[in-house]
Formats: structure tokens, C-alpha cells, sequence
């Protein structure tokens, strides 16, 4: 069996050759479309590196959604597990990764696993190294809502990587407080921002032309546009039927609305909002946008419905309320900061809250004002640093980010 010292503890034997490197081999692995958004500007930066070999594992837990931002960000993986089923369970999930994954890791040998948030692909990949002992870096740590359930599986998903993780990339102060008080030592812990705030300001223009009809048809400054985004497992029946119901009632009581719904592939979500939403004029239910389109609406709606986890960090850096269709958020900053606003999954409560924000200048006012709690676009940059240190390639200490105080 190949076992495998840490180099971040001083004075450690070096059994194997390849720990005579110069060059240190870094696998970056992932699966869906969340985490391709936030691991893009990573692999860029480190693959500019001329310290580093970058090898891109992709699970395709998703698969069109995933390849989109593939695309996007020109990234060709060198590995790709192709294991996405549709209605797959996370159990399916999980033994694909860990198997083929480690036949990656017996072949590859790194010296660096990178995994990001909280998805089973994260879980699995993270356990897989750490089966061959091999060190993880973790970005995105410290998220918390300390609900076993919500979100589910993505409390627990995060919450064991970070217990398996040598390092941990926390995006902000909040979430390295989180690691702190579960007893991580803080010299493994590195406050660098989110790189989704990276990426959202490589892909933001101001003058974006939507290849859509539909898109480029509305007028923003005359309509009200809500966009809505819903897929969490936690929100599936009962909650989603809830939320669907209450935005036909909405889009039923405002004349000047329109709202657009670009629906997650899940069947579980598409036959739902389908039954639900399908048959209203003004209700543009359309699939999934790639990531491009989709911030650039975002930096155009008037206002966001969502449970999604990702959006909640995007929108305050476009100045866009969120109303959170969830009880708990991991990503308490914006709330702080009065852009995001949690209020769960209950239709009356979800019919009074938005109705406020379209009928009171004053209260959405209060809500749409650009702050950036998450980053400043430089995450990438302090994680590659981080690494750096940490494979005992550069001496300089890292900039921590002031973000998320
Ligand atoms: C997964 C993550 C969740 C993350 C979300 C981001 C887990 C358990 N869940 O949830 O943390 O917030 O991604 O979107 O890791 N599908 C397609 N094409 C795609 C993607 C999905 O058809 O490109 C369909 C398939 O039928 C699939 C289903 O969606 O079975 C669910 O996908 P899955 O990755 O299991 O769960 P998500 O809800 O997407
Ligand atoms: N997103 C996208 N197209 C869409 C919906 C979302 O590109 O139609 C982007 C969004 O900007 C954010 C990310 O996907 O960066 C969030 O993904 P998701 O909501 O699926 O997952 P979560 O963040 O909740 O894990």
C-alpha cells in the first residue's frame, strides 16, 4: 500500500521518490455545475503555476450542466467518471466516485487533493484520498448551519470533509470561526474569500447580449423580473408545491411581472413546476441557463426566489435581494447585510414577503444595495498561495482576506 507523509509536518522522512519533486502534482476534482463555477478560476490560477502539474478529475455527478461551465471556462478535464444517472441516489453516487477515483489516485500518485463545498462528489473524492492517505485541500470549508438535515446531504457532506481536509480554504472569517470551534488548528485554516466572486466578475458584462428571444425581449426597466431557482433534496413534494403555488399566486396579483424560472433537470423539480407553473403566460419556465446568461440576468431581474446556495453569494455583489426559500442558511454574511432575506418554504409567508418588495419602494430599497461579504475576486490567488506554502514551494506568508468581518 502506498502510504504517504504530510508535508506540512516539518522533519518528515521522504520514503518515495516522488516526494523529491520539484514539480508538485495537484488533482482537482469535482462534478457539478456549483462546484465547476467556483473551482474555474482555481485551476486557472494554479495551472499558471510553474511549480504545480494540474490534473482536472470530473465526476459528472451532473453532466449538462456541468459541461457548460467546461466550456465556458475552457476547461478540458484529463479524467472524467461520466457516472451521472437520472434520479441517481447519493449512496449510487458516493460508490462510483470512491471507485473510480482511486484507480485516479493508485495511477496519478498527487501530492494535493482539491475538493470544493459540499456535494456527495466532494464527500467521496475527499474520502477516496484520504483511503490512500493522500493530504486535501478543501475550499469552501467552514460552512455551517449545524442541522444534520438542512441542508441535506450538504451539512454532513461538508462538515466530514472538513474533518478528513490538511488545509482548509474558509471563505470567510465566519466560516474560519466554524472550523476554529470544532478544534481545527488555524494554522491550517486560510480565510480567502469565495471564488465564486471571482468568477461571477470574469463573466459579468455590462452591455450582455442574450442569445435567448425570451431574454432579450423583456424590458428590464419596465417589467419586473423575478427570477426563481429551486432544487434543493430538503425542498423536494410538499415544500416545492408550497413555493410553485405561492409564485402563481403572485405573478396572478402583479401585472407588471414576469417571471423566469430556468429549472433544475432533476425530474423530481421538472414535472412539478410543470404541473404547477406550466400553463401561465407570464411564468417562462425554461431549463437550466449556462452560466454566462444566467449572471447576467441575475444582474437584471428586479428580484430572486431561490434555495440555492451559490446565488445567495452572487446576488449581493449585483445588488439584487434574495428572498431564501429555506429555514436555515449557511451563509449567514448577506443576511447580516440585509440583501438576502431567509423565509423558509411557507406559501402566506412567501406570498407577504415578496408582495412587500414589489409594492414598497421603500423596503426593497433597503434590500438592493451592492455589498460584497463574499470576496473580492482575488480567492483564487490566496489559495494558490496556500498550496504553495503548504507543498513547501514558497516561503512568502499568505494574505488573508479581509472579507465576511
Ligand atoms: C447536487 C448536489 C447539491 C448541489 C446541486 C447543485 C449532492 C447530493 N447534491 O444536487 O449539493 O447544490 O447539485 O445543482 O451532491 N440532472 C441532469 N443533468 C444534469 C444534472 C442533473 O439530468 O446536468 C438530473 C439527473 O436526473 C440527476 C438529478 O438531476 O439524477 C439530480 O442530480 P444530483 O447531482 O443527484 O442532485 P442535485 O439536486 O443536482
Ligand atoms: N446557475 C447557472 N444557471 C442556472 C442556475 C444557476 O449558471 O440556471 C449558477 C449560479 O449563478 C451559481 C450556481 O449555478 O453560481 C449555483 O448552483 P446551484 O444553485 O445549482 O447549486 P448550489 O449553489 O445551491 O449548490
Amino acid at each position: 500500500m502506498v502510504v504517504r507523509d504530510n508535508p506540512c509536518q516539518s522533519g518528515s522522512v521522504d520514503h518515495f521518490p516522488d516526494r523529491m519533486r520539484t514539480i508538485k502534482k495537484v488533482i482537482c476534482i469535482f462534478g457539478t455545475r456549483p462546484e465547476a463555477i467556483k473551482m474555474a478560476p482555481v485551476i486557472k490560477v494554479l495551472e499558471e503555476s510553474t511549480k504545480l502539474k494540474v490534473i482536472t478529475v470530473v465526476t459528472a455527478q451532473h453532466r449538462e450542466m456541468l459541461d457548460q461551465v467546461l466550456r465556458l471556462f475552457n476547461i478540458e478535464p484529463q479524467y472524467d467518471l461520466n457516472i451521472m444517472e437520472t434520479n441517481q441516489s447519493i449512496t449510487d453516487i458516493t460508490i462510483r466516485v470512491l471507485k473510480g477515483f482511486e484507480a485516479i489516485l493508485l495511477k496519478e500518485q498527487p501530492d494535493l487533493v482539491l475538493v470544493h463545498g459540499d456535494t456527495t462528489t466532494t464527500l467521496a473524492g475527499s474520502l477516496a484520498a484520504f483511503y490512500r492517505q493522500i493530504p486535501i485541500g478543501h475550499i469552501e470549508a467552514g460552512l455551517r448551519t449545524y442541522h444534520k438535515y438542512a441542508p441535506y446531504p450538504e451539512e454532513m457532506n461538508r462538515k466530514l470533509t472538513g474533518c478528513l481536509a490538511d488545509l482548509h480554504f474558509a471563505p470567510t472569517l465566519t466560516a474560519k470561526e466554524a472550523l476554529l470551534k470544532e478544534g481545527v488548528n488555524s494554522e491550517i485554516i486560510t480565510v480567502t474569500g469565495n471564488t465564486v466572486i471571482d468568477a461571477l466578475l470574469q463573466t459579468i458584462k455590462r452591455d450582455f447580449y442574450f442569445k435567448s428571444a425570451l431574454l432579450n425581449g423583456i424590458d428590464y426597466q419596465t417589467r419586473k423580473v423575478i427570477l426563481v431557482t429551486a432544487h434543493r433534496r430538503e425542498n423536494l413534494g410538499e415544500p416545492l408545491g408550497d413555493i410553485f403555488s405561492a409564485i402563481r399566486e403572485i405573478i396572478d396579483r402583479n401585472e407588471d411581472l414576469e417571471v423566469i424560472f430556468p429549472v433544475h433537470p432533476n425530474p423530481k423539480v421538472r414535472e412539478l413546476a410543470e404541473e404547477i407553473l406550466g400553463d401561465s403566460e407570464r411564468i417562462h419556465l425554461i431549463g437550466p441557463l449556462d452560466y454566462e446568461p444566467f449572471v447576467n440576468l441575475m444582474n437584471r431581474c428586479y428580484l430572486i426566489l431561490t434555495d440555492s446556495g451559490g446565488i445567495q453569494e452572487e446576488a449581493p455583489a449585483l445588488g439584487k435581494p434574495v428572498l431564501v426559500l429555506r429555514e436555515t442558511t449557511e451563509r449567514p454574511e448577506a443576511v447580516e447585510a440585509g440583501i438576502v432575506k431567509l423565509i423558509g418554504t411557507s406559501k402566506d409567508h412567501l406570498i407577504r414577503e415578496t408582495q412587500l418588495l414589489l409594492t414598497d419602494h421603500q423596503e426593497y430599497e433597503k434590500m438592493a444595495k451592492a455589498v460584497n461579504p463574499y470576496g473580492d475576486g482575488k480567492a483564487a490567488e490566496r489559495i494558490l498561495n496556500g498550496i504553495l506554502n503548504y507543498l513547501g514551494l514558497a516561503e512568502a506568508t499568505v494574505e488573508e482576506s479581509v472579507h465576511g468581518l
